[in-house]
């Protein structure tokens, strides 16, 4: 396995890989759901690269850049394990050299859910994969259902701009009791882990209704939300029933709708999402 620190050394390492090239970004402190990723993009090109970037402009000021966690040489083991080609681990100053001034401005898709809540993240999340795909030039480029936002985000800006790339979506990777996969949930407690289930009874609750002939999207945000209130430790910021492409809240569900939840439990936020089909 290669490992470029700089982009030049990235560019030059990525002239000798073999063509089609597949590329996962990550923001490190790797589990399963990224493995997952790179796993998918081994079986469908014959070279991988992976990054490893905790990216301070997806973060507002106040949120957990600083105590994001981080554990390099762990995450550099699981590679080496999957046999992927090269990781890429610039520095924040190698990406955002001083006099860094451009960022890429998007539209009303995310003004909604995760946007509302976090203004200058998704920002900040294209901007950057822009770049890494500049930088990294692949073919196919893996992303995870997880963050269904940053996906639907991510697809719109290769639309809009050219990109040469396709977009390849991995479903969601959970725990055996359901809580989706993510470096996040490394700063749970034990109280706080168990409180954390909540958010997939939530969307579980809203594919039984869904399963059961509740169209009303309304009645299913109700009851997901009072659900959620009954685990003390959970904060909800906001549960959707949404167009699964537009991401417009809808009244009557239409699949396929993307039912997602964000809920702080202690200082951590999780999100989690399903799709009515
Ligand atoms: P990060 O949170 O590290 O996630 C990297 C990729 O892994 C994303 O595409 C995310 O959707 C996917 N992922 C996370 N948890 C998953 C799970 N449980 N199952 C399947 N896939 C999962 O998302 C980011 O980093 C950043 O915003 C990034 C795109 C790298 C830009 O900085």
């Amino acid at each position: 396995m290669n490992a470029a620190k700089s982009i030049i050394d990235m560019r030059k390492i990525r002239c000798e890989l073999a063509e089609p090239v597949g590329f996962v970004p990550t923001m490190g402190y790797l589990h399963e759901g990224h493995l997952s990723l790179i796993r998918r993009a081994k079986e469908e090109n014959r070279s991988v690269v992976a990054s490893l970037f905790v990216n301070p402009t997806q973060f507002a000021p106040h949120e957990d850049f600083e105590s994001y966690p981080r554990d390099l040489h762990h995450d550099i083991s699981l590679l080496e394990g999957l046999g992927i080609d090269v990781i890429f681990t610039p520095s924040v100053t190698e990406l955002y050299p001083p006099g860094f001034s451009i960022c890429i401005e998007l539209g009303k898709i995310t003004k909604r859910l995760e946007g509302a809540s976090r203004p200058t993240h998704f920002r900040g999340v294209a901007t950057i994969v822009a770049k890494l795909f500049n930088i990294v030039q692949p073919a196919r480029a893996y992303f995870g259902q997880k963050d269904a936002q940053q996906l639907a985000v991510i697809r719109n800006m290769v639309t809009d701009l050219n990109m040469n790339l396709e977009i390849v979506s991995v479903p969601t990777i959970r725990e055996p009791d359901g809580l989706a996969m993510s470096s996040r949930n490394a700063s749970l407690n034990t109280e706080q882990r168990q409180a954390a289930m909540v958010l997939y009874q939530a969307l579980k609750l809203s594919e039984i209704l869904w399963s059961k002939g509740e169209k009303d999207a309304e009645k299913i945000r109700q009851k997901m939300l009072s659900l959620t209130q009954q685990e003390p430790l959970a904060r909800v910021d906001y549960i959707s029933v949404a167009d699964a492409e537009t991401l417009e809240e809808l009244e009557t569900v239409k699949p396929p709708a993307l039912v997602s939840i964000a809920v702080k439990i202690g200082g951590t936020r999780l999100i989690d999402n399903v799709i009515l089909s």
